[in-house]
């Protein structure tokens, strides 16, 4: 089985975040977001994977994977530009799959339990033109949301219905086996919103009177797309993927570490207190009297002392200096310095990118 992963978009809903690089490469707990997806992607045995570059910064993207063989992959770029559409994404992929079975992953999404179980069925138990994930949400209008008939078999599929038919939801996790899936999409018109839509394609295979199975998610899903998803998807990360104590920087003596925190490589810890779960990267030097309560995840390169941090996401490269105040349920981009400068007056003086929020 293949992998397409799709790493295009415009990120418009987590600017200013998304003004440097796409969406996907945000770190959350300690790797980017396509990563996560990357590694479940390989551990379900799918090792050859095509990732589909937008135009936000595409080139970062293929420096920060390469060829794969970091990760035990084998990475094909593939390059979609304008993001026409999630069945648009999926049909450059055309030649890439060939006539194989293949797998597409949003790359903006987390799956905390894994998908090797849904990589097993849809190659063993069925031969379906197409299987989707559904999980129950309590929103479904936000949702491509699926209907249907008196025996539980799938009818249709409806994007963000004002009247939902069900509370399953799609996840952003589709397998298909070709040539089925190229043909209806070189059928489909844009929608309202000018996308060639992956759930017309899955509607057009029903149509048709082709097979598309279903399977229920039940543990944890998330789709990163806002701020919010951000956070919550880190205080997911942190609880399934990080059970113990990891610590490979130096603490001072001074300093209390309770619970599952992991501490990277030349990270120093001065007179602090880090409660877990939280992760924090490489080369940061922390304290003195730093607070770091659970759910928080910090990048590398960091400098932060006096200030207490909880339920937040820090990127690379954070000054959080003498703040002597606490900063909770934060995203803090790459290279964003927050300090008090003493004897001065009192007022704040900021320096912000477009579509940033400070709440004070
Ligand atoms: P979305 O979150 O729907 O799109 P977006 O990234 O443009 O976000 P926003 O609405 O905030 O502007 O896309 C879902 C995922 O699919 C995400 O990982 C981006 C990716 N994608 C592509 O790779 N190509 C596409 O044509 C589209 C529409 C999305």
């Amino acid at each position: 089985m293949k992998g397409v992963l799709l790493h295009g978009g415009f990120g418009t809903r987590l600017r200013p975040l998304t003004h440097t690089g796409p969406k996907q490469l945000i770190r959350i707990a300690g790797k980017p977001v396509s990563q996560w997806a990357l590694e479940d992607l390989r551990d379900s045995g799918v090792r050859s994977v095509a990732i589909i570059l937008g135009e936000l910064a595409p080139e970062r993207v293929v420096e920060y994977y390469g060829d794969g063989s970091r990760l035990g992959m084998r990475l094909t770029y593939i390059y979609q530009g304008y993001p026409y559409g999630l069945a648009h994404a999926v049909y450059i992929t055309k030649d890439y799959v060939g006539d194989e079975p293949f797998v597409v992953y949003l790359g903006d999404n987390v799956l905390v339990e894994g998908i090797s179980n849904y990589v097993k069925k849809f190659l063993e138990e069925t031969d379906a033109a197409a299987m989707i994930l559904l999980t129950r949400v309590p929103d479904p209008q936000r949702f491509g949301v699926a209907e249907f008939d008196g025996e539980g078999k799938l009818r249709r599929l409806v994007e963000k219905p004002k009247h939902p038919p069900s509370n399953y939801a799609l996840v952003g996790i589709y397998f298909f086996r070709p040539p089925y899936i190229f043909k209806v999409i070189e059928e489909l018109k844009p929608s309202w919103r000018g996308e060639l839509e992956i759930t017309d394609a899955i509607q057009k295979l029903l149509d048709r009177g082709l097979r598309v199975e279903y399977a229920i998610v039940r543990g944890w899903w998330k789709d990163t797309g806002t701020p919010e998803d951000i956070l919550e998807a880190n205080r997911l990360l942190l609880d399934y993927k990080y059970k113990e104590k990891t610590i490979k920087g130096e603490i001072d003596d001074k300093t209390r570490i309770e619970g599952r925190v992991y501490i990277g490589r030349n990270t120093k810890i001065i007179d602090s207190v880090i409660r877990g779960p939280a992760y924090i990267g490489e080369n940061n030097v922390i304290g003195p009297g730093v607070y770091i309560g659970p759910y928080t995840s910090i990048g590398d390169n960091c400098r932060i002392s006096n200030v207490e941090l909880e339920n937040s996401v820090l990127m690379d490269n954070v000054v959080l200096e003498t703040l002597e105040q606490r900063i909770v349920d934060s995203l803090i981009g790459s290279n964003t310095v927050i300090q008090r400068k003493e004897k001065k007056p009192r007022g704040y003086r900021l320096i912000i990118g477009e579509n940033a929020v400070v709440e004070i």
